[in-house]
């Protein structure tokens, strides 16, 4: 009998451990930019916007790669509500890779601040009036997203290491394929 899949494919993988190294980048370029004063400061900013852009078009690049290629089930005998909180952790975390960039997005567009791509090309702002109230509004719900977003992975992170070191199956291996697969 052919033994069912337990890793992800290789594209998973790349798209998986690249957004995880940007997100982590998105909170080092903010504390970096909180720590410094002037142009430098404000190029920690920029840099962060365009991550933030990047991770908006690699979340829906992964999303379309996710429909072709649905998630492996966990364990069969790992029990519902932990499958309900893994399942739940990962569409809100889609929805916040998808939702904290276009709020940045549309924070900037509203404040009518120019988002330069790496400084290679300008990148479109959304038809959003409002000046700096709006914008302001807008960088609040950024602000919580973000504190939502950062207690997700330490969710996740806390799973993905019982599933290793409690429950003792492959769950961590499919991910990180480095990792000896168990028998
Ligand atoms: C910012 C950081 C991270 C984000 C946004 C993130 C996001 C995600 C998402 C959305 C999935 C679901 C994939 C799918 O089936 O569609 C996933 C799966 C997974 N992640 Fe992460 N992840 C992050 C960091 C990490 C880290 C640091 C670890 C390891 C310690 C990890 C371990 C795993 C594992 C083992 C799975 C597979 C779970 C399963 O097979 O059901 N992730 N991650
Ligand atoms: C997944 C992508 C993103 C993540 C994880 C992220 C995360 C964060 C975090 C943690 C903060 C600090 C919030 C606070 O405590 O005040 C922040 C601030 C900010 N973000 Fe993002 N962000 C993302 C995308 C974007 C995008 C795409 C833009 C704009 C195009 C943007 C623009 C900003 C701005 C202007 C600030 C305020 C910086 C300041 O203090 O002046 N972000 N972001």
């Amino acid at each position: 009998m052919a033994e069912p899949r337990n890793r992800y494919s290789t594209v998973s993988l790349i798209l998986h451990w690249l957004t995880a190294v940007l997100v982590i980048t998105q909170i080092v370029l903010i504390q970096a930019h909180e720590a410094t004063d002037g142009p430098i400061s404000r190029e920690f900013v920029n840099i962060h916007k365009s991550v933030g852009l990047s991770i908006l078009v690699l979340t829906l690049i992964r999303l379309g790669w996710r429909v072709a290629n649905p998630a492996i089930p966990l364990p069969v005998d790992t029990p519902r509500w932990q499958k309900l909180v893994a399942r739940g952790t990962h569409v809100l975390f889609y929805i916040l890779l998808l939702a904290m960039p276009l709020v940045g997005w549309a924070a900037s567009s509203a404040a009518g601040r120019d988002i330069v791509w790496f400084g290679l090309f300008d990148w479109p702002l959304l038809p959003i009036g409002g000046g700096r109230d709006v914008a302001r509004d807008l960088m609040d719900l950024h602000e919580s997203a973000a504190k939502l977003l950062i207690a997700l992975v330490i969710l996740h992170v806390l799973g993905a290491l019982k599933h290793h070191f409690i429950d003792r199956d492959n769950v961590l291996h499919r991910m990180i394929p480095l990792i000896p697969r168990r028998p």
